[in-house]
């Protein structure tokens, strides 16, 4: 199985990354978005991160113009006709990533190969969307793509061998470690993590420690790189709002259950790094914690 022409659905925080990494390895990459002026925030957060390797001489002028050159952005389905492998990477919601991979699955040939970044949806519930039962796979990258190692390998009990196997040799081809993994919700890591981070937010509600001081306890007592606060922005509060809806209709667990100052925090627009504002204000050099999400009520 040659992946020789990748496509990626979404140019947000994961396809932009995707993306990245696939056109740094040497493939013909294309990448789809909703929207022009969304695209052109994607592709430019790859030039940002491309150029941040040259800054740091991570990377070369020529590879940063290389890689550039082998990624294309599209709005049109139809540019993606001719993959060998399709990675979706939009919105974590059943019902788009269903509405979208109908749609490919009458434009691309049947020797294409399907595959889900899903953090928390059935992948075989995604994959009935499409007449390709043998030929569909999850690959659960990790946020920020281009620096994290791990991509889990999921199969359904459709997916064919060779199309399992061929995954995790495309994954190490990306110069990752594929770990295989079946469709059970979360996989393995998030299963882990979820809870987890979602546990922080509720120890934070009841007042167990400040935001600085949870990320802290983690950061220094655990020797985690960054504190779950701090993750939960990077990973985008709207993200995990789903993930969790997600994750507790299918287990009815009170450790997946969304806690209340999530919820309201995405309603009011605090999506966490992307949009500037989460348990952090990222305007402000460094982050500033925002403690008045907290407590009293006063700012
Ligand atoms: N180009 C090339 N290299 C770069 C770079 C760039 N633009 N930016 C940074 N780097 C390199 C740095 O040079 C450095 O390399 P060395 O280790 O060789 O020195 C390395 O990347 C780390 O960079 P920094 O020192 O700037 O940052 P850091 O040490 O704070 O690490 C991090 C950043 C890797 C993100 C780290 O903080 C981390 O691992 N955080 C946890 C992330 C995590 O848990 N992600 C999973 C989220 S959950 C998920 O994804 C699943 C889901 O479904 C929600
Ligand atoms: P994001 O909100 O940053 O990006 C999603 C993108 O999908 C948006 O740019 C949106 O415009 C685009 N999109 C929506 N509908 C589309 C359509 N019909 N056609 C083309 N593009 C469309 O979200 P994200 O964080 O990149 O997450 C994407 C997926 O990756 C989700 O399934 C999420 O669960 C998963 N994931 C996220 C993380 C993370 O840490 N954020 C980690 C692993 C997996």
């Amino acid at each position: 199985m040659t992946i020789r022409k990748v496509g990626v659905l979404g140019c947000g925080l994961m396809g932009s990354g995707i993306a990245q990494v696939c056109a740094q390895s040497g493939i013909d990459t294309v990448v789809l978005e909703a929207a022009p002026e969304i695209l052109e925030k994607g592709l430019g957060r790859i030039r940002s991160f491309l150029q941040g390797g040259v800054d740091r001489g991570k990377l070369s002028a020529p590879d940063r113009d290389a890689t550039l050159a082998r990624l294309r952005g599209t709005t049109d389905l139809a540019a993606l006709a001719d993959r060998d492998l399709v990675i979706e990477a939009v919105v974590e919601d059943l019902k788009t990533k269903r509405d979208l991979f109908a749609k490919l699955d009458a434009v691309c040939g049947p020797e294409t190969i399907f595959a889900s970044n899903t953090s928390s949806l059935s992948i075989t519930e995604i994959m009935t969307a499409t007449k390709r039962r043998d030929r569909f796979v999850g690959l659960h990258f990790f946020n920020p793509v281009p620096l994290m190692k791990l991509v889990e390998v999921v199969r359904t009990f459709t997916t064919a061998e060779a199309v399992h196997d061929g995954a995790c040799a495309f994954v190490q081809a990306l110069g990752k470690t594929p770990i295989r993994t079946k469709d059970a919700t979360g996989f393995i890591v998030n299963r882990l993590l979820v809870p987890y981070i979602l546990d922080a937010i509720r120890a934070l509600e009841e007042g167990v420690g400040t935001i600085r001081d949870i990320d802290e306890g983690m950061k220094l007592g655990c020797g985690h790189p960054m504190g779950p606060l701090t993750l939960l922005d990077f990973v985008g509060l709207d993200t995990t709002l789903s993930i969790a809806e997600i994750m507790f209709e299918e287990f009815r667990e009170r450790r997946f259950a969304p806690p209340p100052l999530l919820k309201r925090m995405v309603l009011s627009g605090y999506h966490g790094k992307k949009s500037g504002k989460g348990f952090y204000d990222w305007s402000a050099e460094p982050p500033r914690a925002n403690d008045y999400l907290v407590g009293g009520g006063g700012r």
